[in-house]
């Protein structure tokens, strides 16, 4: 049975990518901050420690492992970003990055690839066409961010292994991330549109971005960076109607949100909710990538039966 260590697999994307990893008969250990913390829900997933502060790290996990998914980092979206919370977001991709790349350099391992999380935040806004992998980043916090988290993974392919990085958008999900977020006022009737609306949102359901990890991951012809955002990016005004639609019918109000409310509630980050992103998933697709949830349609109409 092969062995894969994700990192940060407590989280959002890493619960439902363990599920399926072992599903396809891959056995999991999860590299976590406090792996006590956890009850492992199959005998395939086991929990084991890091720590990116003194930068040590499971040998035997190390050891043992044929594939490494690298999740971990502080909430993007958990808290308001002041400048220690800032640092924290940027530090614990920098550092824990960082650990991965000692320890496959000092300890003897069969690691074959990595496939690393990165974000859609890498691009600048977006005016016209759609965002490609080949962009330079944005010079504001997340385009810096995933900028300096990409530069220090890069180094394990001088090492001899195939790296994927995977510049997701917006999952989407009903145990957790922006989804049910989305949701909360809309059941109280409140489609919330947030400044002018036109701003585009690329977006994805948490199955398809699994389904694109495991690819990434067993699949040689997989290397280099890739956007894992689905075919039909929309506004935030149509996936706020849609939204509403699908969970109220007639009865919701569209309810607009102004920038200036936004930035006073969120701050800084509401640069980034105001951002326009029209990421493009050519690439994935001539990779042979199929989606199960290409349209919003289709996501919404899995997530709101669940
Ligand atoms: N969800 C999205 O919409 C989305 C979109 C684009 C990109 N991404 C990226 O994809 C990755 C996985 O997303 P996710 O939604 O699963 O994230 P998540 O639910 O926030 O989980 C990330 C995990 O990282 C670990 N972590 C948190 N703070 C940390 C710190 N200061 N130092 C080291 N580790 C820390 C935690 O594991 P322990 O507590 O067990 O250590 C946590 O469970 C993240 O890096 C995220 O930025 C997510």
């Amino acid at each position: 049975m092969s062995s894969v260590i994700i990192t940060g697999g407590t989280g959002l994307v890493g619960k439902a990518l363990s599920k399926r990893l072992v599903l396809q008969g891959f056995s999991v250990i999860i590299l976590s901050r406090d792996p006590a913390a956890h009850r492992s829900l199959s005998p395939s997933i086991t929990y084991a420690a890091w720590n990116i502060n003194d930068q040590s790290i499971n040998e035997e996990a190390v050891n043992n492992a044929k594939y490494i998914i690298h999740l971990a980092g502080a909430g993007v979206a958990d808290k308001r970003w002041t400048e220690k919370r800032k640092r924290e977001i940027r530090d614990s991709r920098i550092k824990s990055s960082q650990l991965l790349v000692k320890a496959l350099t000092q300890i003897p391992n069969q690691v074959e690839a990595v496939v690393s999380a990165s974000a859609i935040g890498w691009y600048r806004e977006s005016s016209g066409g759609q965002a490609v992998e080949t962009d330079p980043p944005d010079s504001g916090f997340l385009g810096e961010t995933c900028r300096l988290w990409e530069e220090h993974i890069q180094p394990v392919t001088a090492l001899g292994k195939r790296l994927v990085i995977l510049r997701s958008g917006i999952v989407l999900s009903n145990d957790g991330g922006a989804f049910p977020e989305f949701k909360k006022p809309v059941k109280l009737g409140i489609a919330a549109i947030l400044g002018n609306g036109k701003q585009i949102i690329s977006w994805i359901h948490l199955d398809d971005l699994c389904r694109i990890y495991l690819e990434a991951m067993i699949n040689l012809k997989w290397t280099g960076i890739y956007n894992a955002v689905a075919p039909q990016p929309v506004t935030n005004k149509t996936f706020m109607i849609e939204l509403g639609k699908r969970i109220k019918g007639n009865f919701y109000i569209p309810f607009p949100v102004s920038g200036f409310l936004l930035h006073s509630l969120l701050g800084e980050k509401s640069i980034e909710v105001l951002k326009s992103s029209n990421v493009s998933c050519d690439k994935i697709k001539k990779q042979g990538f199929q989606f199960i949830y290409p349209t919003l349609g289709s996501a919404f109409s899995d997530l709101l039966r669940r």
